[in-house]
């Protein structure tokens, strides 16, 4: 294993110092998750990304012990999924999670994607209620659009401190991005490696290469220049480091600026379906 990543700059909202490089953790399961959880704390890592509907939590937790570094020092992140969102369901659900975790609070939780079926400012009250009661030092949105984020702000009784969704140089953020930093909320960029491709990216390597970095490097530079959290995932220990080893070099303007350029209003990745159903289940 390489030397371990010095430590994380973090990015403050509203209270919250989240660090801006975390660990993703979808799609990892069992004791590849607790594997790479643990490996990701040793290296340095200090930020974990998971959610009720990752089917992981158990293992992120048992990650997070098996790797020695206190509790106090890592900022854990999970979700509710939307069919939890009525108030009494949503406490249920966040004491659930820290069953599944074994933690007395996680650092944030986020409401997973908004669901319109269920007005909000129930949601959000039941939210800032865990908060109270010490289940969760933050509270957050992902997946929410402009004009949601507008809603949220408008009838939160507590503060949110983030938004989560995909962001990466082939999707144009730059309303949901500004409509964050308009209201105090920090950006948490997922699929921040737009799910590996960013990899043979002819622009992204030619950059790279002049700093001695790789194009996944270059793209998570782009992204924590801005002040954006990542939260890239691997399933392969190697790779930890490769993607934390985005702190020792910046990236010119005019290298901002070309990246900037990659970006497409219809580049995303992730099924946006979901923001829209009727039903969920
Ligand atoms: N809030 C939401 O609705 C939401 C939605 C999606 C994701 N998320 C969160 O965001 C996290 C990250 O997003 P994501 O998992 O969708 O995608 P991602 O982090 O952009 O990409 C992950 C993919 O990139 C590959 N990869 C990782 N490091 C690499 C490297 N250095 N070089 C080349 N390939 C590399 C991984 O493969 P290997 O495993 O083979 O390395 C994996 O296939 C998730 O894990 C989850 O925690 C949240």
């Amino acid at each position: 294993m390489s030397d371990p990543i010095g430590p994380v700059p973090v990015v403050e909202a509203k209270g919250a110092r989240i660090p801006l490089l975390g660990l993703g953790t979808w799609d990892l399961r069992a004791r590849l998750c607790s594997r790479v959880v643990e490996q990701a704390l040793r290296l340095g890592y200090r930020h974990i990304d998971t959610a009720e509907m990752y089917d992981n939590e158990r293992e992120v937790g048992e990650g997070l012990r098996a790797s020695g570094v206190k509790r106090g020092d890592v900022f854990v992140t999970t979700k509710i999924w939307p069919t939890h969102f009525a108030p009494r369901e949503l406490e249920r659900a966040a004491r659930e999670c820290l069953a599944r975790l074994r933690l007395g609070e996680v650092d944030l939780l986020l409401l997973h994607w908004p669901n319109p079926q269920i007005p909000l400012a129930e949601t959000l009250g039941a939210l800032a209620k865990v908060k109270r009661e010490g289940l969760a030092r933050h509270i957050g949105i992902s997946n929410f659009t402009v004009a949601q984020i507008e809603e949220a702000v408008r009838i939160a009784t507590e503060p949110l401190v983030c938004d989560q969704f995909e962001c990466h140089p082939f999707l144009d953020q730059t309303r949901l991005i500004a409509a964050c930093r308009r209201h105090g909320l920090a950006v948490v960029a997922y699929s921040p490696i737009a799910r590996g491709k960013v990899r043979n990216d002819p622009v992204l390597t030619r950059i790279g290469s002049a700093h001695n970095k790789t194009a996944t490097q270059v793209c998570l530079r782009f992204l924590v220049q801005q002040d954006i959290v990542v939260i890239p995932r691997t399933s392969k220990v190697e790779r930890l480091s490769e993607n934390a080893a985005i702190f020792d070099f910046t990236l010119s303007d005019a290298d901002m600026a070309e990246i900037a350029g990659l970006a497409s209003r219809d580049g995303r990745l992730v099924d946006w379906a979901y923001s829209g159903r009727q039903k969920w289940d």
